[in-house]
């Protein structure tokens, strides 16, 4: 069949009709995945029944405080990195398993090891909502895998 200017023209009215739909449903699916993702980030204890040095149950916000806006401080003291650039860095070289871990796989190694918790599984809706939220902190950051967190 001939396609006319005028169906031509409808054709690309709808598609841009439903490319917006699709675009808000988008970025509502997408923020909600990035509050969802700072709720699990600040509260979840994994299972974990380890308390921090505050007394309390440990989460990613016990280590990463301020959301990860801001350099993290250990149980010991000891200051380290914070996120806002983690998004941006990974995959990258981890020197104690002596391979390239992926930022799934630091997630999961932070919750066996530093909140002594079960690890949410690669492609679980927590491990996707932990992304967002680590991804919406380094928003508009170039990539730079293995680059130094800051
Ligand atoms: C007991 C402290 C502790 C807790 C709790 C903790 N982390 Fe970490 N996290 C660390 C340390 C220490 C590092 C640095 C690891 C290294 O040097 O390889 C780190 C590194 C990271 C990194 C990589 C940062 C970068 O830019 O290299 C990410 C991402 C991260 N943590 C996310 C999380 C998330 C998400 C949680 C909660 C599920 C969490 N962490 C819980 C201690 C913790």
């Amino acid at each position: 069949m001939k396609t006319t200017p005028f169906k031509t023209a409808l054709g690309v009215a709808a598609c841009l009709a439903t490319g917006s739909a699709f675009a808000s449903v988008a970025s509502q699916a997408l923020s909600h995945a990035v509050h969802a993702g700072a709720k699990i980030f600040n509260t979840d204890t994994f299972g974990s029944h380890e308390r921090s040095f505050h007394g309390q149950r440990t989460t990613c916000a016990t280590c990463h405080i301020n959301g990860g806006r801001t350099a993290g401080r250990l149980p010991n003291g000891k200051t380290i990195p914070s996120l806002v650039n983690a998004a941006a860095i990974f995959p990258r070289y981890n020197p104690h398993v002596h391979k390239v871990i992926t930022l799934e796989t630091q997630i999961r190694m932070c919750v066996r090891n530093g909140l002594l918790g079960h690890p949410p599984a690669y492609g679980s809706r927590t491990m996707a909502d932990l992304v967002s939220y680590l991804g919406s902190l380094g928003h508009g950051q170039s990539v730079d895998i293995g680059g130094p967190p800051r």
